[in-house]
């Protein structure tokens, strides 16, 4: 293992009914609070209503942000900083997926800086401070509710890209699985993928004695192997969206992650495709991350092995380790199919129009991934694969 250090601020508060903790965290924080939510789901759900009440029980005076796109936008982080000093905001409450709670971290450090936040992104500047942040998730999938990273698109630019911060972990993140029952079935599955993705990157790594997380790792990814076609069928099911809900934070918060660097290079991947096409980012991942897993299987066929047996129950009898590594890429294919994840490129109407454009951007700070350093001609391949 390599020495790590381990952080993690964010009070997690999990279960149903647990709305009403609003009543306790929100009031630490002091009066003004900035209500960010996305683009309508939670007004269709009831949730806003019940959110509402909440806050009037204890008296907050609320300042609203509404309409934060999935994949949220640069000038929605500017309009989000501009109301926090408008309205001396103390805490920035964001209700929503991923996106929401991605922009809403952006505003929370926007707001505490001179310059543009867009900085933070570009790596020209570090944030030192940000508002307090607490949030109600609606979206098992990015792992945000408990987490230091944040993914912006400049629609100027039409660059996506992730940064991340101390200071941009939520205070607080409620977790009631019930606030998930209204995901529609295909954004359900993007979560899914993209919890088994998170998981994934973690897994290829070239780090030693680390047999504890990779465990925790595989029993991720078959608990929603496991989990997935059943919740397809039954949205409604609370134990099924717990199960999920709870996958969705174990991912990506560092619990599973310590002593060893996963790979990312997928997301970097597909954060080019989304920041150009606006696809959703789990479906991209479908798409992408077995066409990577084909490419490298060369770098650790043991490691590819490892997954097809552990997680896939590929039989490994008379084969070698690249075999049976590329029957785990073929099961975890064949999985998606099955819960009708997209496939290829062109399942969102994509070509190879922008392929250089899109490689461009994932190269931006140069060779990345850490199982194994890719550089622009290994990306245009695999988005080659992936048409
Ligand atoms: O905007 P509303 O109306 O709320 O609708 C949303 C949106 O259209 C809808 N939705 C969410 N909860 C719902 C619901 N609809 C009905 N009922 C509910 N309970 O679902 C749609 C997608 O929401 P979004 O927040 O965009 O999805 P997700 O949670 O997958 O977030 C995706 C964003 O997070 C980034 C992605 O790149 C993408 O920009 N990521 C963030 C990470 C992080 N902070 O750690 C890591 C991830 O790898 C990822 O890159
Ligand atoms: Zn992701």
């Amino acid at each position: 293992m390599r020495n790590f250090d381990f952080y993690n601020p964010t009070k997690l508060i999990f279960g149903q009914g647990t709305l009403e903790a609003l009543r306790t965290e929100v009031p630490k924080y002091g009066k003004n609070v900035l209500l960010m939510y996305g683009g309508g789901s939670i007004k269709r759900s009831g949730l806003y209503d019940k959110v509402m009440a909440e806050l009037s029980a204890i008296d907050a005076v609320v300042t609203e942000l509404s309409g934060v796109e999935p994949n949220p936008r640069l000038s929605t982080v500017h309009k989000g900083v501009e109301l926090c000093h408008e309205h001396n905001i103390d805490l920035i409450l964001a209700v929503g997926g991923g996106s929401v709670l991605d922009c809403a971290k952006a505003v929370a450090v926007g707001a505490k800086y001179e310059g543009d936040m867009w900085d933070f992104v570009e790596r020209k500047a570090a944030a030192q401070d940000a508002l307090p942040l607490g949030t109600v998730l609606t979206m098992a999938a990015t792992g945000s509710e408990m987490n230091s990273g944040s993914v912006i698109t400049n629609e100027v630019t039409k660059e996506k890209m992730g940064w991340g911060s101390i200071h941009a972990f939520p205070a607080f993140s409620i977790l009631d699985p019930e606030n998930t029952f209204t995901l529609p079935r295909d954004q359900t599955v993007y979560g899914m993928v993209d919890i088994m993705s998170h998981v994934l990157e973690h897994y290829f790594h070239n780090d030693t004695n680390t047999p504890v997380q990779d465990g925790f790792c595989e029993t991720l990814l078959r608990t929603v192997i496991e989990t997935a076609p059943k919740l397809i069928e039954d949205l409604n099911n609370y134990e099924l969206r717990e199960t999920i809900m709870y996958c969705g934070t174990m991912a990506l918060n560092g619990m599973v992650s310590m002593g060893f660097a996963g790979d990312w290079a997928t997301h970097n991947i597909e954060h080019a495709v989304s920041a150009v096409y606006d696809i959703p980012h789990g479906g991209g991942l479908a798409i992408l991350f077995p066409q990577w897993m084909k490419y490298n299987i060369d770098t650790d066929p043991a490691r590819f092995r490892k997954l097809a047996v552990n997680v896939f129950g590929v039989d490994p009898a008379g084969k070698n380790d690249k075999e049976i590594g590329l029957e785990g890429i073929a099961a975890l294919r064949s999985f998606w199919d099955s819960i009708g994840a997209p496939k290829t490129l062109a399942d969102y109407d994509i070509d190879d129009s922008e392929i250089g454009s899109m490689a461009d951007k994932a190269v931006r700070f140069g060779p990345f991934g850490n199982f194994r350093k890719l550089d622009r001609e290994d990306v245009v391949e695999i988005y080659k694969m992936a048409l």
